[in-house]
């Protein structure tokens, strides 16, 4: 779906995300989201708090897996992703503190491998993923799943890209202080998701959505996996759609 502007694009998937919760709340259920970081979904945060405050949308049934953390990362330091929820909105709705979950980014290496099968195995638990945010990074990875990454990748800790290192180096004060590691839910769970929306705004990433979405299914472009979902959606502001 191609929108003049990532406002009203922002907006509608806001609204798809509330009607699951709405929905699920209804039926006395979790609604299990995978969510995402980075510049893309800030606006669909920033929306959904104003529809907790403006409209009464509650977040008490709502559980939440990240896609990733950088890795060695500590909770409160500026570039990492569990800040980044909380600023941008688990810290401005009633979402329950034990319902919301990322990678641990504080982990001695050798608990890493048992980390990411339990975080697996806690999706599996609530009967997969109902809905995952995704953005895009400019070397067409999802989550932190780099090119190369297989359709059945699992949680696991990854090594960046040049590219992603390069792309997180303002975050970081310079390429040299970058994260070369980070934990990423695999592609497998992303798949298994009931409903995937992939959000991409910007001249930038126009090559890869159109290499995602026209090109050949391929590990090159993990987010072209996306092809084989039966439900997965790019939501993309016309110029990330100038290559289409
Ligand atoms: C990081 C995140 C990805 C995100 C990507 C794009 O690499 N790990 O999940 O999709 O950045 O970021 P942005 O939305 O800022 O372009």
């Amino acid at each position: 779906i191609i929108y003049a502007d990532s406002d009203a694009a922002s907006r509608a998937i806001a609204h798809e995300i509330a009607g699951i919760i709405r929905q699920k709340s209804i039926e006395g259920k979790p609604a299990v989201l995978g969510l995402a970081t980075g510049s893309s979904p800030k606006k669909v945060y920033a929306e959904l708090i104003r529809m907790h405050r403006e409209e009464g949308l509650s977040f008490q049934n709502v559980v939440t897996y990240n896609l990733d953390e950088y890795y060695p990362m500590q909770p409160d330091a500026v570039q990492s992703y569990v800040r980044f929820m909380r600023e941008q909105l688990f810290d401005h709705v009633d979402i329950p503190s034990g319902n919301w979950h990322l990678p641990d980014g504080t982990l001695p290496l050798e608990k890493l491998a048992e980390f990411c099968k339990d975080y697996e195995a806690q999706i599996e638990r609530y009967g997969g993923l109902d809905f995952q945010l995704l953005g895009i990074g400019r070397n067409g990875h999802i989550g932190f799943n780099e090119p190369g990454s297989l359709i059945n990748s699992r949680t696991r800790l990854m090594t960046l890209d040049l590219t992603t290192q390069i792309d997180a180096a303002g975050d970081f004060g310079g390429l040299a202080k970058v994260s070369k590691k980070a934990i990423t839910m695999g592609v497998q769970k992303i798949m298994e998701a009931k409903r995937v929306v992939l959000l991409a705004w910007g001249e930038h990433k126009a090559i890869n959505v159109a290499r995602a979405v026209e090109g050949s299914v391929s590990s090159d472009v993990p987010a072209s996996y996306l092809q084989l979902h039966e439900n997965a959606c790019f939501v993309i502001d016309t110029s990330a759609a100038s290559q289409l």
